[in-house]
């Protein structure tokens, strides 16, 4: 054909990105990665911060350390060297990528999206590229975008990351919060897989009405940044931790246990079970009630406390390259957070 226009001839008007009449009927995980800063920040050195102790946090929480980022590092940063890890445990490379979504309330800027700054520093060509936020749910509410956009043939290759520098919005005066966040990100390429394998279910979940208990409260177009908002410390994360916790255990069960029930299976069919890791108090109340043996649950709290959107693909990262998950295996993902927000996936890896 002559007479194109420039711009038509443009790569992002290709036909490749056009994927409707070849739309991708099992979608699985083809690659995953993580990245967390190397500066760890201990419950000993936090005792020098502010008023609490290594036996309070630990036997509360379940947190000895946590990863933190240094004042260069954004979380872009993380969010990149995880993506990169991704891309090559698919065995892809950047251009093979037509779909970005990048989980995170900890943005590099309001605008760009931490999306569009991942896809430059990656060099990955064109794609569309966005963020969400659904605070600590945002690993499972990306995933399950993706998988909406790719089943209507838009994209082939979905990279999805959950990645947060929380540390940036913690008060390290606030000992109710500080104790309890860490910074990384975690990062997975969905792609077509055989039938039977990858992702089966999926349930997501809001309430507005309890967004109150955890919220940043300034910065936005509400409390736009001013003296007042910083003098008031409002630019940092506030919660009502104890409300936050009763709802946990119970919205962790239940959403796990619908996204079961919409695959035609029961949690013991499960071969893994990856929370959110937000409070080792939560996961074993859910342990309990759902009756799934401890040891196929992934838990890794203690070294980087709750990493928000990135902590289950951490936690999936370490527990695939250390041998415990393989593929085949039956993994049920679950999680809750700032919304609030909940939901989860079940995925035969
Ligand atoms: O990813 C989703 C995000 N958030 C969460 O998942 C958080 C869920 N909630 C939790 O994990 C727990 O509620 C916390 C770990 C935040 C708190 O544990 P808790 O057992 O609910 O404690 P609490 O908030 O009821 O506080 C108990 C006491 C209070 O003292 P008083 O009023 O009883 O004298 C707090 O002031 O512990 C005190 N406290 C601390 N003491 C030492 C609160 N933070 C600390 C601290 N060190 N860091």
């Amino acid at each position: 054909m002559d007479n194109l226009s420039p711009r038509l001839s443009y790569p992002e008007f290709d036909g490749a990105r056009n994927l409707k009449e070849s739309s991708i009927v099992a979608i699985g995980i083809l690659g995953i990665g993580s990245a967390y800063p190397d500066r760890i920040l201990t419950n000993h050195d936090l005792e020098k911060m502010v008023d609490t102790s290594d036996e309070w946090i630990r036997t509360r929480s379940g947190i000895s350390e946590r990863r933190i980022c240094d004042a260069d590092t954004a979380t872009s940063h993380m969010a990149c060297d995880a993506g990169r890890k991704a891309i090559e445990d698919a065995g892809l490379k950047p251009e093979d990528i037509d779909l970005i979504v990048v989980a995170t309330f900890s943005p590099d800027t309001l605008i760009p999206s931490t999306a569009c700054w991942v896809m430059a520093k990656l060099n990955i060509p064109n794609c569309a590229a966005f963020d969400i936020n659904a605070a600590c749910t945002g690993w499972i509410y990306g995933v399950s975008t993706a998988l909406g956009l790719m089943q209507n043939g838009l994209a082939r290759h979905a990279l999805v990351i959950g990645a947060d520098a929380i540390t940036k919005f913690v008060d390290f005066q606030d000992r109710a919060t500080c104790v309890l966040f860490g910074d990384g990100a975690g990062a997975a390429v969905l792609g077509e897989v055989e039938q039977g394998r990858g992702f089966l279910s999926e349930t997501l979940g809001a309430d507005g009405r309890m967004g109150p208990n955890l919220m940043i409260p300034g910065g936005g177009s509400a409390r736009p940044i001013s003296q007042e908002v910083l003098d008031n410390r409002e630019a940092y994360v506030k919660m009502q931790g104890n409300e936050v916790f009763k709802f946990a255990v119970r919205i962790m069960c239940d959403s796990l246990c619908g996204a079961l029930s919409k695959a035609g299976l029961a949690p013991a069919d499960l071969d893994w079970v990856i929370p959110h890791q937000a409070n080792i108090r939560i996961i074993e109340g859910a342990i309990k009630r759902l009756d799934i043996p401890r040891e196929r649950f992934i838990v890794n709290i203690e070294r980087f406390g709750n990493t928000s959107a990135a902590s289950i693909g951490i936690a999936m990262d370490e527990a695939v390259r250390d041998g415990r998950i393989k593929r085949g295996d039956l993994v049920g993902l679950v999680a809750f957070g700032g919304g609030l927000t909940w939901g989860a996936a079940v995925v035969r890896y």
